[in-house]
């Protein structure tokens, strides 16, 4: 936003509720009437809700919900109203040699980047998009899908005691409330063969979005914590505490393997047992999805009997 924004902007919210004309805003800039019309538009989107009524002028009727940044105390966590993505603002951090644990967040992201190469929907002030930074030592690049599910089962974990919402992980780190799709985490690894330079871990959670706010392909496969709970949630809150939990989470799986976490992935799964399909380059198979084994592969018994132990790919549930 430039100078003349952030100047009708301040007049709004000082005009306390009372229409504000456009003639006073154009004299008071020394601009036209049209120029005042334009950063009205640019403070739309921005988010901030400014209706507009002949002969009476602009009145501010609502603001963004933004992140409260002055609550991000954490030096290396990096706060942005606009990124291209989170994960790679966090990869070129890594490659600067930032700290472990050092975070991106944004408002909003312009080309949020999904698994298998898919978009991820990332509109502002309303979803939370973060990535942390993950140096670990002692584990190797094999074993890296199991932080992917650490990940997944702690978030599930804390949305449901949070919120009492019943968020389920579809496999492996879908986050689902029914069959609907509310976030999901995105692992990006630099490894040499048997050894990782670092992970940069991606959750995106679709938090306060109305139904109107998904595109239309989406919507009838998208939900957010709001919709399901039916009241709005402090991003800003939610965010330092999912951060602190899951440092907390990898620590844990650093010093005791995934053993301590499989048990929690069950509780909140909503895979095992289901008839699914999976998809890995382009081939497929079904089977039924039987168990997740100690380092986090998913175990599928197919028509024959005979057990696959997938550690990537795809799968759909069958109906
Ligand atoms: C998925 O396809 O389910 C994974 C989605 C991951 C989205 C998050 S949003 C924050 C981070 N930055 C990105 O570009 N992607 C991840």
């Amino acid at each position: 936003m430039n100078r003349n924004c952030t100047y009708i902007l301040e007049v709004l919210l000082q005009n306390n509720n009372r229409f504000l004309s456009g003639a006073y805003l154009s004299s008071q800039l020394g601009i036209s009437r049209a120029a005042v019309w334009k950063h009205i538009r640019t403070l739309r989107q921005n988010g901030y809700e400014i209706t507009a009524k002949p002969n009476c002028g602009y009145i501010l009727k609502g603001q963004p919900d933004l992140l409260q940044k002055d609550l991000f105390t954490d030096q290396n966590i990096f706060y942005y109203e606009t990124i291209d993505s989170t994960n790679l603002k966090c990869r070129f951090l890594a490659e600067d040699n930032a700290a472990e644990y050092s975070t991106v967040i944004a408002e909003k992201q312009l080309q949020g980047r999904g698994r298998l190469g898919r978009n991820w929907f990332s509109p502002s002030y309303s979803g939370l998009w973060f990535s942390m930074l993950l140096r670990p030592q002692k584990i190797s690049p094999e074993d890296i899908s199991a932080v992917t599910l650490v990940t997944s089962a702690t978030i599930a974990e804390i949305l449901n005691h949070l919120y009492n919402l019943p968020v389920k992980v579809k496999w492996p780190n879908d986050l689902m409330i029914g069959d609907k799709k509310t976030g999901g985490i995105l692992t990006e690894i630099k490894a040499e063969p048997d050894w990782i330079e670092y992970l940069v871990v991606g959750v995106g959670i679709n938090i306060n979005q109305r139904k109107t706010d998904f595109p239309k392909e989406l919507a009838h496969q998208a939900t957010s914590l709001a919709i399901e709970g039916n009241r709005d949630l402090d991003r800003t809150n939610l965010f330092l505490e999912l951060r602190q939990e899951l440092i907390k989470a990898y620590q844990t799986f650093l010093n005791n393997g995934f053993a301590s976490f499989r048990e929690l992935w069950r509780k909140h799964n909503l895979t095992l047992g289901k008839k699914v399909t999976v998809t890995r380059h382009r081939e497929s198979f079904r089977g039924y999805a039987r168990d997740l084994d100690e380092k986090g592969a998913l175990l599928i018994q197919d028509n024959q009997n005979k057990l696959h132990s997938i550690n990537y790919g795809e799968i759909r549930h069958e109906v």
